[in-house]
This record gives C-alpha cells, structure tokens and sequence, in this order.
C-alpha cells in the first residue's frame, strides 16, 4: 500500500481544519514545486501554542502532514514548535512516499511562518536564519 494507514486517516478526517478570526500569528506558505498553498493560523498564551488551525490548497499529503502537524504542535511552547521539522512529522505518519515528502515541507514551513507572523506582531526578537529558507505566498 502507498500510503500508511495513518496517512489516510489524516487525509479523510483531517484535524483543525479551518479558519481562525481572532488568531495571534498568521502564516501561508507556497510549495514551489507543485504551486500548492498553505495556511495556518496559530493562538498563543504565555508563550503557549494553545489553538491552531490550517487551511489549504494542497494535495492530499499536506492535509495529511499538515493535520498531524496541528496536533504536535497544539499545546507546546513556541520554541518547540519551531523545532518541528518536516521529517518528525513524515515519521509521526509512518512516511511518505519519497516523491510526497516535498509536500511534508509545506507544513513544517507554515507553522514557522505563523510564527514568524506573531514574532513580528508583537516586536520580539528573533533569529532570522531560522525563518530563511521559507517560501511565504505573498511574497512570490
Ligand atoms: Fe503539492 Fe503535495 S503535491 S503539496
């Protein structure tokens, strides 16, 4: 079977699907290979992620990692958030085709986006290398 049954599971029932009006950090991100969009919105407490949401124009991967990226990330510390990488979150869904993975980045680069997006709205500091490398939608 392609794909694992937890890739599956995300892909049909995907978690924090939606919309967020009254988010504290807006990110969207663009996969350069496919053009698939991605957006996420994250609410913070004391430095606490504590709702998320994501929508997205994606292939059925990015719903996937994007859903269980959600969920790891739901309730941590924003320093731990950021260190959510694509590769934790293909191994949290029992891999990803090879020719999927690129899809896997979308996720990890939206919440970092997000992120970014609080960071910057509320005039705290932060190392800007760890921001480099994103494809932000706007800015393409
Ligand atoms: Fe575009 Fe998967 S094919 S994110």
């Amino acid at each position: 079977m392609l794909y694992s049954e937890k890739v599956m599971d995300h892909f049909q029932n995907p978690r924090n699907v939606g919309k967020m009006e009254d988010a504290d950090g807006v990110g969207e991100v663009g996969n350069a290979k496919c053009g698939d969009i991605m957006k996420m919105y994250i609410k913070v407490d004391k430095g606490r992620i504590t709702d998320v949401k994501f929508n997205t124009f994606g292939c059925g991967s990015a719903i996937a990692t994007s859903s269980i990226a959600t969920e790891m990330i739901k309730g941590k510390r924003i320093e731990e958030a950021l260190q959510l990488s694509n590769k934790a979150v293909v191994e949290a869904l029992d891999g990803l085709p090879a020719h999927k993975v690129h899809c896997s980045v979308l996720a990890e680069e939206a919440v970092k986006a997000a992120v970014k997006d609080y960071y910057d709205k509320n005039g705290i500091e932060y190392d800007r290398e760890v921001f480099e490398k994103i494809e932000y939608e706007h800015c393409r």
